[in-house]
């Protein structure tokens, strides 16, 4: 058997334009959806992701500003610069590029940020949100998961979801989103005994360790839905995911690639959730 692709490419565009459709009817009310973007320091990995989303942005007819600050910033002036843009009516989305430097505290610079505006999904508020199903904003890599489940049309309903890996961005807030979906979920962890006898029971398998070969194709169900949230390079030097994508795909029933899986879907979901900020202000102050 091989694993048909989920096309996290593809999927992205058709999400992309539904955002420029809902933004444009935003528009022709007068209201610019805009994100403010706060880089501070000069780490190349963050330049780049913080240009992607500059230009997703645009691209889809929302307003993007990049702030850029040096390293030697205070902690107070980038609250101060946060509390302004919590004020700001004509800003939706805040988003504080990670890692600060280490002279700040990033839970205090996050939880500076209105949870209104929190388009990451990295608050207390939005974390709490999700847990007990409130509106609110969810981190946009595990959203992304579960659109990918969506597409394809899975009922999560009674299935096992096994996700490994339990970073406050990625794992737990996967499992409370697969919870929410009525799925019987187990988190696995560096600490994990018998990984593979976990897995190998898994119906859906989200692999968010950022190590290779973490899932291989003797730990995989026949048919099992595999998503791959790593990103890593192997010994080529290529992109490569957690997940031994070579051997799954001839187990697994569906399966993510990497690249053109979940990071496609990553950066389209913030442009949902900045939308979705800017329609609901919209219509608590019509
Ligand atoms: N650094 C790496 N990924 C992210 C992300 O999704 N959001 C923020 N704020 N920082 C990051």
């Amino acid at each position: 058997m091989t694993a048909q692709l989920i096309d996290g490419n593809a999927l992205a565009r058709q999400i992309r334009a539904d955002v420029a459709g809902r933004t444009a009817a935003l528009k022709a009310r007068g209201i610019q959806p805009a994100l403010s973007i706060i880089l501070v320091g000069d780490d190349p990995a963050s330049q780049v992701y913080t240009r992607h989303k500059v230009n997703d942005s645009t691209e889809t007819g929302l307003q993007a500003t990049l702030e850029r600050y040096p390293a030697t910033l205070a902690e107070s002036e980038l609250l101060a610069r946060i509390d302004a843009l919590n004020r700001d009516r004509a800003v939706h989305g805040i988003l504080v590029q990670l890692p600060l430097p280490r002279h700040m505290d990033s839970s205090k610079v996050i939880e500076a940020i209105a949870p209104e505006k929190d388009v990451d999904g990295f608050h207390v508020a939005s974390a709490g949100a999700l847990m007990v199903g409130r509106p609110g904003f969810w981190p946009c890599t595990p959203y992304g998961c579960i659109k990918m489940l969506d597409a394809i049309g899975y009922d999560l309903k009674g299935k096992h979801a096994v996700v490994i890996g339990r970073s406050n961005i990625v794992g737990k807030p996967m499992a409370m989103m697969l919870l929410g979906k009525n799925a019987t979920v187990t988190i696995c962890h560096s600490a994990t005994r018998d990984l593979k006898a976990m897995t190998l029971q898994a119906d859906v398998v989200v692999a968010a360790v950022g190590k290779r070969n973490v899932l291989t194709a003797d730990m995989v169900k026949p048919g099992a839905v595999v998503i791959d949230v790593g990103m890593n390079r192997n010994d080529e030097g290529k992109l490569c995911g957690d997940v031994d994508f070579e051997g799954v795909k001839q187990v697994a029933g569906w399966i993510t690639p990497v690249p053109g899986g979940v990071g496609p879907m990553t950066r389209a979901m913030l442009l949902v959730n900045t939308l979705e900020a800017a329609e609901r202000a919209a219509q608590s102050r019509p």
